[in-house]
């Protein structure tokens, strides 16, 4: 057991106590006799004490104990003291070079004509504050597991002790009692990164040990593109980015089948170099399969499964040729009071055969009761144009002035339906007080699919739908790009 332990301090200040030797009773009367006072001496290592022992008056002999220790006696000479030691002819005891068992209470018993008395000194030998933890290194361990750290602090006096987590103090003490050991739980992958312990104890400067703590866990695969558009004979690449420590396989299913890797279909994976210097141990790596020509068979559903010793985690990915989701690009120009023009695009590899457009009034701030009506669904036979990219317009008719309504298209090549585009909102001319809808995601509160199959009970001949692809696609075309921007601003700026 290591000297300074706090512990065996407090024994040899006990024991003392206990000694019938010297006498303590008389306090008082001792103090009054001596010229030098109790003093403790907190010094260094190495360093050289002298201890006083002076009465009023001359001695006849003096002796020196520590603790329970006799070190000097004037009566026998003979006897050496111990090393670093030496009794001066005043009665001043010195001990020089001084060591770690060197700290303790030193009692100078002193012997004159008419006196006996009995001084206490005491010796600090402070020790800078060192530390170690347990376990040290490198601790590897899942999400979900608890462990202990614990820290074993060494110097003089008894140092204190705190912790750190990557940098921040915590303060949270699982047993507050015993500020030697922690307590962590991995709770997420971010406790990742050095546990500290500090200790410091007002001598040099405060000693600190640490364990680096890797958390693993179960691959987290993430799909750039969940759905690849392409068409048959085409070259398609599905990509599956996989985070994992450690690090995981990976294994490509197509309807649940293992994709069998050859001349047709390979797969390629390339290591991601980690973005946080503490993650360094978690690996990240691109997988990418490649189908080098593009069969019917090989459309549908993907999934790569990626697994290591801690779980396995899936992602599907499409592989498809139905047309991308239309993206509408609406003319912020001013629009008669009871017809509107909208403008979409979509990409397709296959032509487009035809659109699904779904519209609906939705209420202004200038209702009071809110109205909600149905979906109108109408059919829009597509234009015959090049792809892959389908810029479409199409002017609505009919329509309530100085209104609000909500708008969504499909699209529809032979391969099938492509998903539906984001709902937007538009007014008709006429002073229109916009609600507050303050997100896009808002807008979407009820624009699922299920009501929208439910609620089409409007049809077409309603609203007299014309269509305006010629003029309207080539005007379009030409402005789109420069006004897009534009107008996202003033959407932004209209309906925020
Ligand atoms: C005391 O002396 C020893 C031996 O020379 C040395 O190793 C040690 O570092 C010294 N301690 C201090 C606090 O200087
Ligand atoms: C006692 O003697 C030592 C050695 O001569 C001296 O250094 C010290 O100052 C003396 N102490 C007193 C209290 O006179
Ligand atoms: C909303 O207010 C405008 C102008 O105040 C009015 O023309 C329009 O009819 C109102 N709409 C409804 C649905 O009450
Ligand atoms: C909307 O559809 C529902 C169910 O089909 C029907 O009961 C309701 O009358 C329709 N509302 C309007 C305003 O047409
Ligand atoms: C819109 O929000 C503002 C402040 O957030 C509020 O004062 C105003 O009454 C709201 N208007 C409507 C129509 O809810």
């Amino acid at each position: 057991m290591c000297p300074m332990n706090l512990c065996l301090i407090s024994l040899l200040l006990i024991l003392p106590l206990m000694r019938g030797e010297l006498n303590f009773n008389n306090d008082l009367e001792n103090h009054q006799k001596f010229k030098s006072v109790p003093t403790t001496i907190k010094t260094y290592e190495n360093d050289t004490v002298l201890l006083p022992c002076q009465l009023d008056t001359p001695f006849h002999y003096v002796r020196w104990h520590r603790d329970d220790v006799p070190l000097v006696d004037s009566r026998h000479p003979e006897i050496p003291p111990p090393e670093r030691v030496v009794l001066w002819a005043n009665g001043s005891l010195q001990v020089s070079n001084l060591k770690s068992e060197d700290t303790g209470d030193y009692y100078c018993e002193i012997m004159s004509n008419s006196n006996h008395a009995v001084q206490v000194h005491a010796i600090e030998v402070q020790y800078e504050p060192s530390v170690v933890t347990e376990p040290s290194g490198v601790l590897e361990l899942p999400i979900g597991a608890t462990f202990e750290v614990v820290c074993m602090a060494m110097g003089v006096p008894q140092p204190a002790i705190s912790w750190r987590l990557n940098g921040n103090t915590l303060d949270q003490y699982s047993n507050a009692g015993n500020r030697q050991s922690h307590i962590f739980e991995i709770k997420s992958r971010s406790m990742a990164g050095l546990i500290e312990c500090l200790a410091a104890n007002g001598v040099g400067q405060p000693a600190v040990a640490g364990v680096q703590l890797r958390v693993l866990f179960a691959p987290e695969p993430t799909l750039p593109h969940p759905v690849v558009y392409t068409k048959v004979g085409d070259r398609a690449q599905l990509e599956c980015i996989v985070e994992a420590a450690p690090a995981a396989t990976l294994q490509w299913f197509h309807y649940g089948v293992p994709v069998q890797m050859g001349a047709h279909i390979n797969s390629q994976e390339t290591e991601l170099a980690g973005s946080h210097a503490l993650d360094s141990y978690v690996s990240l790596v691109k997988h990418v399969l490649t189908i080098k020509k593009v069969r019917d068979a090989d459309m549908g559903q993907y999934e790569c499964r990626a697994s290591n010793s801690i779980g396995f985690r899936s992602a599907t990915v499409e592989l498809t040729g139905r047309p991308m989701p239309c993206v509408f690009k609406i003319n912020p120009g001013t629009q008669s009071s009871t017809s509107h023009v909208l403008v979409w695009q979509t990409e397709s590899m296959l032509p487009i055969m035809e659109f699904k457009l779904r519209f609906r009034q939705i209420p202004s701030a200038n209702i009071t009761r809110p109205v909600k009506t149905n979906w109108t669904e109408l059919t829009i036979p597509a234009q015959v144009t090049i792809g892959p990219i389908y810029i479409t317009s199409y002017t609505l008719h009919g329509l309530q002035p100085a209104s609000l309504f909500e708008v969504s298209v499909l699209a529809r090549n032979s391969f099938g339906w492509s998903d539906n585009s984001k709902t937007v909102r538009f007014a008709t001319g006429g002073e229109v007080e916009l609600p507050n809808y303050s997100t896009e995601s808002e807008l979407q509160y009820d624009a699922t699919e299920e009501i929208f199959e439910n609620e089409i009970t409007q049809r077409s001949h309603i609203f007299t739908a014309s269509m305006t692809h010629n003029r309207a696609t080539n005007c379009v075309y030409n402005t789109l790009v420069y006004l897009t921007i534009f107008m996202q601003i003033c959407l932004a700026m209209r309906y925020t």
